[in-house]
């Protein structure tokens, strides 16, 4: 390997502050630092760290410390070194799955059960619901039918393209079968969406916080991430005409139903408003819908509003769904939804990916199209109970974070007392508990005192998790007293 890319000691260092605050020595805590920037994407594989002296420099520590952390760092595969060539980021090849040992697992398993409260808290996916074995058993008792076909469908099976856009009318939203393109999960129909809409350095307006991956796809378009700071409340319309003004946007990507990570729902007004003044100022719209069906407001709450593109003119709004939280993350089926001419585009330039989605995962989710409201009407009371479950759990073993409640989704966006979100989840590590920091959400280190917890899990695996979080969370902020619930887990 000989990496092009070079992170510069000025990059580096705001996003590994902190590190010295940790109780574990120096260099074993910056090399923490380090591996969660790799695992979780802000600073990508191979790419050059800066030397050893120049880090420290700009970290105002010694060279022994920086040296003694990409040892730390090479030695456990999250770096390597060549004679005269530096030291540049690597991931360890593949471990063992499941809850290891191993405090820095770079897979996942797919199997995610935490029943003693170690494991995954950084994925937001349920669990699948039963009819998602029938669906795949009816698929295959179909499949005959497609065998003596060549069995690629770009655009996706007709099938589903129709039952998609059944669903987009029955929330209010027209949509013909021809506006659809099936595509393997929300996050390929976004890259293909990005590809298609951005110029190099064009910039993207997109919420602050957002979703982490979103970010990455932006830079990896060569899009320019700027922030639409979210409120308390929610959006500011004249915070969105500001930004787009101010920035020059040319697209914005947002998640009216339900915001990732807040779990806001923008209001029928709000997008008015928000898609009047984009499209103002010819600014094309990427809405993502990916959990837009885990409506979890309280019973007698006012109707969700329509879809976003049902606000606007319509060949400036593009709008992402997915089969991966309503139904199962396993299914890999998303769609894009947008003007006939834009499908047939991306259709054409999704070819170079995969050629189409595979056929049992479609007709596997077009069955449960079919039954959705069945499906919901068991999964979102259970959302909701994982989510008070957690809420409470938080409450006993989390001193001071705040839990606002959710309108839907999937997480909770926790507000900390301190801006400890990072050195918590290095902590957690130690314990095989993995989390995402809040500044993984934002741009320029933002939300450190911040932390999405999902409740996508069984309310009993939230509650192990949380119970052996709170003493790291106390051994973190000083407080290192037991409390009398940590004496039940231990
Ligand atoms: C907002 C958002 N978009 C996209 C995705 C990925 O969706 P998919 O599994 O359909 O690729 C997620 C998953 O968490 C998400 O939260």
């Amino acid at each position: 390997v000989s990496p092009r890319r070079r992170v510069s000691a000025r990059e580096l260092a705001p996003l590994v502050a902190g590190w010295k605050d940790d109780r574990a020595a120096g260099y074993a805590s910056l090399a923490d630092r380090l591996r969660l920037l790799v695992l979780d994407g802000r600073v990508p594989v191979h790419v050059l760290l800066p030397s050893e002296r120049e880090l420290a420099v700009a970290l105002g520590t010694s060279r022994t410390t920086t040296a003694a952390a990409y040892r730390l760092l090479r030695e456990s595969g999250f770096a390597a070194a060549g004679q005269g060539a530096g030291t540049w980021t690597e991931l360890p090849g593949s471990r063992s799955p499941g809850p290891t040992g191993d405090p820095w697992p770079v897979q996942s398993s797919g199997i995610a059960g935490t029943p003693d409260g170690r494991g995954d808290l950084a994925s937001a996916a349920p669990e699948a619901p039963p009819q998602v074995h029938a669906a795949y058993t009816a698929a295959l008792a179909e499949l005959p039918r497609f065998l003596p076909g060549h069995g690629y469908v770009s655009a996706g099976l007709p099938l589903l393209r129709a039952r998609v856009a059944e669903r987009f009318a029955a929330r209010g939203l027209a949509t013909s079968p021809d506006q659809v393109l099936v595509t393997s999960g929300a996050m390929h129909g976004l890259r293909l969406v990005l590809e298609a809409l951005l110029s190099p350095g064009d910039r993207v307006l997109v919420e602050s916080p957002s979703y982490p991956l979103a970010l990455d796809a932006v830079r990896k378009a060569g899009g320019r991430p700027v922030p639409l700071p979210l409120e308390d409340a929610g959006w500011d319309v004249r915070a969105v005409a500001a930004a787009v003004r101010e920035t020059g946007a040319r697209v914005a990507y947002l998640m009216p139903d339900f915001q990732n990570p807040t779990g806001r729902l923008m209001d029928a007004p709000t997008r008015q408003a928000v898609a009047a003044a984009l499209a103002r100022a010819g600014c094309a719209v990427v809405v993502d819908e990916t959990t837009a069906e885990l409506d979890l407001r309280p019973a007698g709450s006012p109707p969700a509003p329509p879809p976003f593109a049902a606000f606007g003119p319509a060949p400036g709004i593009v709008t992402l769904g997915s089969a991966s939280k309503t139904f199962w993350g396993g299914l890999r089926v998303g769609w894009v939804r947008g003007d006939a001419g834009l499908v047939r585009r991306l259709t054409l330039a999704r070819a170079v990916d995969d050629l189409g989605s595979p056929l049992v995962e479609q007709l596997a989710t077009a069955h449960l199209l079919g039954e959705i409201d069945a499906v919901l009407a068991e999964r979102i009371p259970a959302l909701v109970a994982r989510r008070e479950a957690l809420r409470s759990a938080v409450a006993r073993h989390l001193p001071g974070w705040r839990t606002p409640v959710t309108d839907g989704g999937l997480f909770l966006w926790c507000a900390l007392p301190t801006p400890s979100s990072t050195a918590f989840t290095v902590a957690a590590r130690r314990i095989d508990i993995v989390l995402t920091p809040g500044p993984r959400f934002g741009l320029d280190g933002a939300f450190e005192s911040r932390m999405r917890l999902p409740y996508a899990r069984p309310a009993s695996e939230l509650e192990a998790a949380v119970a052996r979080l709170g003493p790291i969370w106390r051994g973190l902020t000083g407080d290192a007293g037991l409390a009398e619930d940590d004496l039940l887990v231990v």
